[in-house]
């Protein structure tokens, strides 16, 4: 076992109260980087460079205020935050000094408050900056001025410490009901790059049933020092290589009751992505003032800042010297992360433990993979869904989707995914096919399959109960007894689609093992009527359209009111969603809520399976950590307005952080009328999600993208033909994350992480390291300003070299043109495209060779038949591994596992950033090729077996 170095780092700041009136805060400090002693008191500075060495450089970059009183005031921070100037310290106030980070709102929200309402309710009122996000109304923390301290000695366990940690009440009266005053403060050394710190009250309290896999390689070096000081407790991840805090929390207040726990916390750099689900605006975190990101599963279209669909309680950080980590919270409570000046976070939420996981890096994809290895990693899509899905919700009859389905054939845009919406049911009811309305659907799915074409199509969870006898999904939920129920033991009634959202239904416990059955069953079952190749599980948070039990509502208790509601847009726990008190098979609702998708989740991946007998493919809305295991996601109701293009690229990049790579939104937006402007740019960038999927929502004009007319049509396909012809890049990608979690759509800084000018980089955006996408997003732009890193870039559709390095470039973006460039040093495999991919499959292969400044290059290929289950695992697949160095291209094949792969050809080699060339072989025979005037060579006509090795010499 490694030997760790407790630090004790002594006493933290006191804090001691001063007469400087609100007027003289607000009159005369600089809020910039001033030092004016009498304006910024020494007893209120909040120490913002807690490690040694702090120097004024080093305290600006962080945000805080350098004034250095070391000498006349020994003890007191140097650099601070500064947040605590914007304090009143005092007198203004009835208990003392509140530091804004404490303070926890005693109004409802939104409602406005005064000082007499305030005091009302027994609360401290203490103006602060208006607009700072601060309350002025809040609990009083004068309850609790000790904070949680160390007692007895730590105890080393084989693979960490534990600490036990005990607190005293003024009064024994508590802050919060329920407040722990003692705690078990654990820190798990897992392995080198993966620590674990988990606290608890040592009672039973509910922990999110996620698998958390071991580590691979041993802990003998750690990355991480874990450090800790007694009194009050907090706690620091220090990167060992560099000293780097990546994690204080002595920032606020530990605390911990059973309702409310909350810590807070010193970042590293204001180099912070991920927290979701939400609309987030910029990719990367804007610490400038503080922002609330809330977690809570929610049927709720993206607005800003608003709870979505899925929680993800996790970040990554680039750290000041390019170094990555990324930290995760496994709680599945109603919570919410404070964004805040300093750079800080502050956690809030409402249940459960504190479990939290810090994953070392170094790199963005170290980072990516200690995740994943952790949470498990995503499923191999099946190769027709990385080919183009169309989909809409109000396709009033057959005829209509087959409309659409002809346009977009008629166009000739490629077309690998019909999907059906609830409109397909019969009275909106799952596992139906409404007879009058979509009576030619099964048969129209064989057309479809005939055609290449394969049929997704949607459940969402509600069953209706009004059925009678002969709906099955309900007499065989009753018998087996799969409900979600009432504190009383009844089941929990809603309302959500079924009949025109008027019948009673009830909510399926995916928690449950008899209901993941009943689920699996009624699945196979329906592959009967409908020969569906993959589901779509929606509404799944879950929704319902009452608030609570429909016939009662939900009790007045903790549980449905809490004492802290974490802020998100709903104005309680139970709206639009059932009661906080209702209990599944491993909690109340309060506790797994964030979990029903997640629960539903691998119940229908293992349905789907068993009734095709291949890989399929389950999309589900709401999203835990983890899910990726089971499903893809979309971004859900997004709306038809340009903005939203951008915040769709933030959001599959998040999603690749998050362990779920195949993810896309709602092309030419879900909510609103699109427009043949918005459809023909959000078509070409739509052509690089990962998942790319058309969807619109009921009312709406039609915006499949052959509807607009010859030009939108045009480049749609001309983009989608871009995306199959590097189709087995992107498969080659996905199995790289299965097999070791790299995420697939990247940010710039992934690749290029040394580079600062990529960190907040987010309209642009790379597929692996080796192309570059730079779409317009803004209505009527016909250029777009790009950025390229250090590193070789050719245009994707002329070959020629780029010559700006590390800089921007405006480049010309005509309406029907995407920017697409390729990175030096990547061997990319592509496949000549055609209408879908089960035809694609059977074109000859290509290789695009992109040197770097060293003229050398390296890629891969996997390849399999696209559908089977886990050939990858199996060893049922091909793989092959390209080289080009001092002009040799070369391939050796790892596996080759995939008979058909020998009955496939390599057709085309294109060389990007040769030099002139005077003669190539392939195998050691003279072969033609061409060099175009930008140097670009091309091969073509080869017919070698694309599972050959092969040697090919460029001279
Ligand atoms: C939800 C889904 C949407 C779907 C609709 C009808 O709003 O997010 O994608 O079309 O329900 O099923």
């Amino acid at each position: 076992m490694a030997m760790r170095q407790t630090v004790f780092t002594g006493t933290l700041l006191v804090v001691i109260l001063v007469a400087t009136s609100l007027n003289s805060v607000l009159g005369q400090a600089d809020f910039g980087y001033g030092c004016r002693e009498a304006d910024l008191p020494n007893e209120i500075r909040r120490d913002c460079h807690p490690e040694p060495n702090a120097s004024e450089g080093a305290c600006r970059e962080r945000g805080c205020v350098w004034c250095d009183k070391t000498e006349t005031w020994p003890g007191f921070p140097a650099c601070f935050f500064r947040d605590a100037i914007y304090e009143p310290p005092g007198l203004t106030c009835d208990t003392g000094y509140h530091p804004a980070l404490d303070r926890v709102d005693c109004t409802t929200g939104d409602e406005p408050i005064d000082e007499m309402s305030c005091r009302y309710r027994n609360c401290t009122w203490c103006p602060s900056l208006p607009n700072a996000n601060i309350p002025w109304c809040f609990q009083s923390a004068a309850l609790d001025n000790t904070g949680y301290q160390v007692v007895g000695q730590p105890v080393n366990t084989t693979n960490g410490i534990v600490i036990n940690l005990s607190k005293t009440f003024n009064n024994g009266r508590r802050f919060w009901e329920g407040e722990a005053s003692s705690l078990i403060f654990e820190a798990e050394f897992q392995s080198d790059y993966r620590l674990r710190v988990k606290i608890t009250d040592g009672s039973p309290r509910f922990e999110v049933p996620l698998e958390i896999q071991p580590a691979s390689g041993g802990n003998a070096n750690p990355l991480y020092e874990f450090q800790f000081t007694p009194s009050p407790f907090s706690f620091r991840v220090v990167r060992r290589s560099t000293g780097t805090v990546l994690f204080n929390s002595a920032a606020g207040k530990l605390s911990f009751a059973d309702q409310f726990l909350s810590m807070t916390w010193n970042l590293p750099s204001e180099n912070v992505y991920g927290i979701g689900e939400n609309e987030q605006r910029k990719f990367k975190h804007d610490f400038s003032e503080r922002m609330e990101w809330p977690m809570w599963a929610a049927d709720q279209p993206p607005y800003h800042t608003t709870a979505l669909y899925g929680t993800q309680p996790h970040y990554t950080v680039i750290e000041r010297d390019g170094n990555v980590h990324a930290v995760a919270i496994v709680n599945s409570n109603s919570q919410e992360w404070h964004i805040i000046p300093g750079p800080m976070i502050k956690y809030i939420t409402i249940g459960g433990i504190f479990d939290m996981y810090f994953f070392l890096g170094p790199t963005p994809d170290d980072s990516v993979a200690q995740y994943t290895e952790a949470v498990g990693r995503s499923q191999m899509p099946p190769y027709w869904g990385l080919g183009f899905q169309l989909c809409k919700y109000g396709y009033d009859n057959l005829t209509e989707m087959q409309a659409a389905v002809d346009r977009t054939e008629a166009a000739g845009i490629p077309h690998d995914v019909q999907y059906g919406d609830i409109d397909i049911m019969h009275m909106e009811l799952d596992f139906t096919v409404s007879e009058d309305r979509f009576g030619g659907l099964p048969a129209y799915v064989q057309e479809l399959k005939a055609k290449g074409i394969k049929f997704v199509t949607i459940l969402d969870p509600f069953i209706s109960i009004i059925e009678g006898p002969d709906y099955r999904p309900f007499t065989l939920g009753e018998q087996m007894d799969v409900w979600v129920k009432k504190a009383d033991g009844t089941p929990v009634t809603g309302r959500v689609w079924p009949r025109d959202q008027t019948a009673p239904v009830f909510f399926p416990d995916y928690s449950k093992p008899s209901c993941q059955e009943w689920w699996r069953i009624l699945i196979v079952e329906f592959q009967q009527l409908l020969a569906f190749d993959g589901l779509w599980i929606d509404m799944n948070e879950p929704a319902n359209f009452d608030s609570g039990d429909s016939n009662e509502g939900c009790a007045a208790n903790r549980w449905n009111y809490p004492p802290f509601k974490p802020g998100f847009s709903t104005q309680n726990l139970a709206e639009k969603t059932i009661c906080p008190d209702h209990v599944d098979n491993v909690s109340i609702h309060y506790n797994t809520h964030s979990l029903y998708g997640w629960f539903e989740s691998k119940p229908t991946l293992v349905g789907v399976r068993e009734a095709t007998g291949k890989r399929g493919l389950v999309l589900s809305r709401s999203t835990f950590l983890g899910s990726g295991k089971w499903t893809t996601h979309w971004l859900g109701d997004n709306w038809s307005r340009w903005s939203n293009l951008h915040y769709s690229i933030i959001g599959v990049m998040q999603f690749n952080l998050w362990g779920i790579p195949y993810v896309g939104p709602d092309i030419c937006g879900f909510i609103g009328y699109s427009n043949a402007d918005l459809c023909q740019r959000w078509m070409e960038l739509g052509a690089f999600y990962p998942f790319s999927r058309n969807h619109n929502g009921k009312g709406n004009i039609d915006q499949d993208p052959a509807v607009w007319g010859p030009a939108v049509a045009a480049s749609s396909k001309t983009a989608l033909e871009v995306r199959y012809t590097l189709l087995p890049y992107l498969y080659t990608l996905f199995y790289k994350h299965a097999t070791g979690g790299s995420a697939v759509f990247r940010p710039l800084w992934y690749n290029y992480v040394s580079d600062s000018m990529t960190y907040p980089v987010d309209e642009q955006f790379m597929w692996g390291s080796g192309i570059l996408i730079s779409p317009v997003l803004r209505e009527g732009a016909t250029s777009v300003v790009t950025y390229f890193p250090d590193n070789r870039h050719f245009d994707y559709y002329t070959g020629n070299e780029i010559t700006t390095r590390m800089g921007t470039l405006t480049l010309a973006a005509p309406k029907e043109v995407i920017n697409v460039h390729l990175a030096g040093g990547n061997i990319i495999p592509t496949q000549e495209h055609a209408r879908n991919t089960e035809a694609a499959r059977n074109n000859p292969f290509g290789l695009t060779v992109v040197l770097n400044d060293a003229g050398s290059a390296s890629g891969s290929l996997f390849y399999d038949d696209g559908e089977g289950i886990d050939t990858h695992l199996n060893g049922q697949y091909f793989y092959v591994e390209y080289s080009m160095m001092s002009g040799s291209l070369t391939s050796t094949v790892v596996m080759d596992g995939y008979p058909d792969m020998a009955t496939k050809t390599l057709g085309t080699i294109r060389l990007l950033g040769f030099g002139p060339v005077t003669s190539v072989t392939v195998n050691g025979v003279t072969t033609s090729f061409t060099q175009k005037p930008n140097g670009e060579v091309n091969l073509t006509g080869l017919t070698l077996a694309a599972n050959s090795e092969f040697t090919i010499v460029f001279s």
